[in-house]
């Protein structure tokens, strides 16, 4: 298993392009189930998601074509497997996201109950209850949902707490149901937002996205289209982060600061000297400086994105001050905490938060990746520690992050990747 070595202390400086958004370009290779029509869909990040994404939607009769500028375009004329599996489901949770489209055009679905990050229980009862609240009759058998339905109809969905994946989910599920959908404190997040330009593209009628309440009128039928994916915005964030943290100077292109203002505003706060147009973010710190302490508070957007919790824990453990993180979304995100603490770091864990005193210096050490934003925390961590650390496991990283030792060693950073 691929594993990364880190000669900490530079300071990161240059300039690097931000990829697309993982977590918009899933849900829209999923959307595209819901046409026999082509899709072109670009800016498509080089990722082992994508890359499962790709096999999953192979495995059930799309045409795929790749082409070297990561266009991809789907052709779902032929679907004839309406089958998820537990093998591909569990490396990666947002398989779910076929679920919806599925039954929608073809009536019926079989997909296995999703694995993914170990960062806590992650139910799909909302996606099911949702879908069941537009008349599927779904059943969950040795691990897998089985659902039915001879056509969907419009209902009213109010989502208790939020979710992200289970507003795609139905807004997807309803672009082809029967009458009008109506979806309540649904997620506001761009990914959201971008899956709902796209589906327009395609014919949908869907309006309020981005806001809390999303309405979709159902269509007989959706077209092919052409779609850009947005910037990704963690990824945004984490290079950020990793510039504040070692004192360094970076610009980044091809990227959005709007999607990020939370972000934005707490890297200010440890002070950061940020400017920015519409498509780029430069980042400054004073040099020799030591980023300032800043509490977190995750919420879903436009509040502070868990996503971006663990690499703002790294940053506070170097910091000047005392911290405290909170983790509202999900209950198991903390596990970065203990290999944080092999390298030095002060962190007093406590069901959802993390109070951190900055130290000076973080030391080298083996520590071990578990989850995917959990992995980029640690690789921060590595860039400003005394030493060589050693992060394995790194396979995580891979999933979320394009060629993520390339952009460092671009920024100047002593990254390795061994086998
Ligand atoms: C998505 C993102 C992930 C991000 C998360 C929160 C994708 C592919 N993944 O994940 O990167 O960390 O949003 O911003 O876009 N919940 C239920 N029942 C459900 C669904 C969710 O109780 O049926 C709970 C979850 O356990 C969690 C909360 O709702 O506590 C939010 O989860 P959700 O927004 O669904 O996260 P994902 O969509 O899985």
């Amino acid at each position: 298993m691929d594993k990364l070595t880190i000669r900490g202390g530079i300071p990161l400086c240059g300039e690097i392009r931000i990829s697309g958004a993982k977590n918009a370009a899933l849900p829209i290779l999923a959307a595209t189930l819901l046409t026999d029509k082509p899709v072109l869909i670009g800016n498509i990040p080089h990722l082992h998601d994508i890359t499962t994404t790709m096999e999953l939607l192979g495995l059930m009769g799309s045409e795929l074509m790749l082409d070297e500028r990561m266009n991809i375009e789907v052709n779902n004329r032929n679907v004839d497997q309406l089958y998820a599996p537990y093998e591909l489901v569990k490396t990666m949770r947002a398989s779910i996201l076929v679920l919806g489209p599925l039954l929608s055009r073809y009536g019926q679905a079989q997909v296995s109950l999703p694995g993914g990050c170990t960062i806590g229980s992650r139910p799909v009862d909302l996606h099911l209850k949702g879908l069941s609240a537009m008349g599927a009759e779904i059943s969950v058998e040795d691990g897998y949902i089985h659902a039915h339905a001879r056509r969907l109809h419009g209902a009213y969905i109010n989502f208790d707490p939020v979710t992200v994946t289970g507003t795609e989910n139905l807004m997807m599920a309803a672009t082809l149901a029967d009458g009008r959908t109506i979806i309540e404190n649904a997620a506001r997040e761009p990914e959201v937002m971008d899956l709902a330009l796209c589906l327009n593209a395609m014919g949908a009628k869907i309006t309020g996205a981005g806001t809390g309440r999303i309405e979709i009128e159902g269509v007989s039928q959706l077209n092919g289209a052409r779609y850009d994916i947005l910037p990704d915005r963690i990824e945004t964030g984490t290079y950020l982060v990793a510039a504040a943290m070692t004192g360094g100077k970076v610009k980044l292109k091809n990227t959005d600061p709007s999607l990020l203002e939370a972000v934005l505003l707490k890297l200010r706060e440890a002070g950061a000297d940020i400017t920015h147009d519409d498509t780029t973010i430069s980042l400054a710190m004073e040099p020799g400086a030591r980023p300032k302490a800043v509490d977190v508070y995750t919420s879903p957007f436009p509040g502070f994105p868990t996503d971006m919790q663990a690499q703002f824990t790294a940053m506070n453990c170097i910091a000047e001050g005392r911290a405290v993180i909170t983790e509202n979304i999900f209950n198991n995100r903390f596990l970065h905490v203990k290999e944080l603490q092999k390298m030095g770091a002060d962190l007093d864990l406590a069901e959802s938060h993390v109070v951190i005193n900055g130290v000076d210096r973080l030391t080298s050490s083996r520590i071990t990746a578990k989850d995917l934003r959990a992995s980029a925390c640690l690789i921060l961590a590595g860039l400003v520690a005394q030493g060589e650390t050693l992060v394995e496991q790194v396979y995580h990283i891979d999933r979320g992050y394009e060629t993520i030792e390339e952009k460092l060693m671009q920024l100047g950073a002593h990254i390795r990747r061994l086998p």
